[in-house]
């Protein structure tokens, strides 16, 4: 997809890789709308965005929870036209699936595949207008993993995985691409405000992370490309792969790394 001139919604764009995506779309000249729940953080990004060199895109900031369907809705419409999705909005939970506060796991599950099916569902009828689009979904390479108390979190990446790769195929008539993004471990705010992370004392702080910059460029070339599942870097590949063959031995070093102390 030639990029210049069009337009995007980017969901959870107030910090990380959302943040990271929407400069990088700006940059090439496509028109964004940019949603998360906290206005004043978006502020800030289209402050930046008014600071990169011209031309750059539009960008329209919008305050949207992405578990209200109606309201995902109407940042869908907002320029009438709808060429990219990044379903990108997320938040992570350590805990107990049996011992966390249920209010947790629901935000989860809510947040992480409701707001990614709300999204989708609102773009596409736009996107089949248009006469084609793309979608990235943002997972994670936990989708497949067994992760013992970061169940929830990892049970909801593999939801949206399965549905993206259905997606694929369903929407391919429509000329709209869908991607599966499965990232792995980036320095974002994602790891500190994960939801029931007390207790939890990180013990992967060595594992690589990626920039949200890094992923950025990722997402952008998932979209010009029309790349469908993608693992964004050898370590990750090597994570997925070692999953694929010895699963039990990934949830056994989960459980070290996850269980509270
Ligand atoms: N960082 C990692 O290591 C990593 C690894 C794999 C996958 N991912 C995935 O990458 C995506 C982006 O995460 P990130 O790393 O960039 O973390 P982040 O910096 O914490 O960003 C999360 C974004 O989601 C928004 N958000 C959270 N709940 C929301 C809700 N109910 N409605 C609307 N927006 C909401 C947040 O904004 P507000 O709080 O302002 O609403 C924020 O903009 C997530 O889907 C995450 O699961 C991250």
């Amino acid at each position: 997809m030639e990029l210049t001139g069009k337009t995007a919604l980017i969901t959870g764009a107030s910090s990380g890789i959302g943040y990271a995506t929407a400069l990088a779309f700006a940059r090439r000249g496509v028109h964004i709308v940019v949603t998360a729940r906290t206005l004043e953080r978006l502020e800030a990004l289209v402050s930046a965005v008014g600071s990169l060199p011209a031309p750059h895109g539009e960008i329209l900031p919008l305050a949207v929870d992405v578990r209200d369907p109606a309201a995902v809705d109407a940042a869908v419409q907002r320029f009438g036209r709808l060429d990219i999705l990044i379903a990108n909005a997320g938040v992570g939970q350590r805990g107990s699936l049996i011992d966390s506060p249920l209010e947790d796991i629901q935000a989860v599950f809510r947040t992480n595949i409701d707001g990614v099916i709300f999204a989708v569902r609102a773009a596409v009828p736009l996107m089949r207008q248009a006469g084609g689009g793309h979608i990235v979904i943002i997972s994670s390479v936990v989708a497949n993993m067994i992760t013992p108390y970061t169940a929830s979190y990892s049970a909801s990446k593999a939801a949206v995985s399965s549905l993206a790769r259905a997606l694929r195929y369903e929407l391919e008539a429509d000329h709209i691409g869908v991607s599966d993004l499965l990232v792995g471990r980036t320095a974002t705010e994602f790891n500190v405000r994960r939801l029931g992370a007390a207790g939890y004392a990180d013990r992967a702080p060595r594992l690589p992370m990626m920039t949200p910059e890094y992923v950025a460029e990722r997402i952008v070339r998932a979209v010009e490309r029309n790349h469908g599942t993608v693992t964004l870097r050898p370590f990750d590949r090597m994570i997925v792969l070692i999953n694929q063959f010895l699963p039990k031995l990934v949830a056994r070093r989960a459980l070290r790394q996850y269980k509270p102390s």
